[in-house]
């Protein structure tokens, strides 16, 4: 087997290639053959050591993926030798071959490609999470979604969507816009070029119910200070690199409202409510309500490169590797 292997805290350019014995599954463990691992932000996170959650090196990254069963451990049931699975692991997934314990695996709705299963998982239950959990979201409500051309933005823009709201995305290019309107967004903002507050304001009619912040740095007051009466600010992640200091006055005015999200903690402390979430989210798209956008596809071997243009900007949307 091959994996991707983080030997120190650092940028993604040390990652490197090992290869190993392919692993034998444990009890109630199956072995699952990589055909897609999805890549998030919380990866490089881990790689680069400043995640709340720090893994001492070295581990393999990569916490999503699909592929087939090859080999079932002792006291498994209902699974067997190729069956075609998905999986939301937090760390491990980047290799050709992976143990995973058989609790963590959820079959592949018939249709739905690996590419796109292995990348939507963290991004799509994040936002579903953040607008039926966190904040609800009800028809005819208008949802700002801030780095809306990423893998939260995309998703919550899809979710906003299907739960009937009106979606203004914010992203730094066009091309990240561009694909924020295919995603169904009615409003667009160029968030580095224009006065963020002003355009939402302009856009809502007067100020927008929710917002979706997955950046945080300088947008997020802005994105606060656009909130309509009892607007929701939902708190998701600060891919920006600055974490945001707000004025409260700000809360309190219109009666704003704050909310945490955080998902990744939520759904490893509750396995059944997970299994709830991620069975939503995979029945919206079964139905169409939701479409998860195809991913780009690289080689195992370039997972540094893809987190370096991840954390560069460049990257549009999801990306997957295929070992
Ligand atoms: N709380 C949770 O449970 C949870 C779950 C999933 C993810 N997250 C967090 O949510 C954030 C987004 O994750 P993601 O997987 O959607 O990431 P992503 O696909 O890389 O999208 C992040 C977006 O942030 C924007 N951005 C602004 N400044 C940036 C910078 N200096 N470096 C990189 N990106 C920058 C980029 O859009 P523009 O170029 O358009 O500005 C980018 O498209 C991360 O902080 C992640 O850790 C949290």
């Amino acid at each position: 087997m091959r994996r991707i292997v983080c030997q120190e805290w650092g940028p993604p350019e040390q990652l490197v290639v090992v290869e190993g014995p392919d692993p034998v599954p444990g009890p109630g463990q199956v072995v699952v053959a990589v055909t897609a691992a999805g890549v998030n932000f919380v990866d490089a996170l881990f790689v680069a050591g400043t995640y709340q959650i720090k893994v001492p090196p070295p581990f393999t990254p990569g916490s999503e993926l699909v592929g087939r069963v090859v080999a079932v451990g002792e006291g498994v049931a209902g699974l067997a030798v190729g069956d075609r699975v998905l999986s939301s692991l937090g760390l491990g997934a980047w290799a050709s071959h992976v143990a995973v314990p058989a609790d963590a695996l959820t079959p592949v709705p018939t249709g739905l490609p690996d590419d796109v299963a292995a990348a939507l998982v963290q991004s799509y239950c994040t936002a579903w999470f953040t607008l039926t959990r966190r904040s609800s979201v009800t028809a005819g409500e208008s949802v700002l979604v801030l780095g809306a051309g990423g893998g939260v933005g995309l998703a919550a823009i899809d979710v906003a969507r299907a739960l009937g709201a009106t979606v203004i995305a914010a992203a730094s290019s066009p091309e990240k816009l561009a694909d924020a309107r295919a995603m169904g967004a009615e409003h667009v903002i160029a968030y580095e070029d224009e006065d963020l507050k002003a355009r939402a304001r302009e856009l809502a009619g007067g100020g927008v119910d929710v917002v979706v912040d997955p950046v945080g740095g300088r947008h997020t007051e802005a994105a606060l200070r656009a909130l309509g009466p009892f607007g929701r600010l939902a708190i998701i992640g600060f891919a920006a690199g600055d974490i945001p200091r707000l004025p409260t006055n700000q809360v309190l005015l219109n009666n704003r409202t704050v909310a945490g999200v955080d998902w990744g903690a939520w759904a490893m402390r509750n396995g059944a409510a997970q299994a709830d979430l991620l069975g939503e989210v995979l029945g919206a798209v079964a139905d169409g309500r939701l479409h998860p956008p195809t991913p780009t596809v690289r080689p195992l071997a370039d997972a540094g490169a893809v987190l370096r243009d991840l954390l560069d900007r460049r990257l549009r949307g999801k990306a997957v590797l295929t070992p």
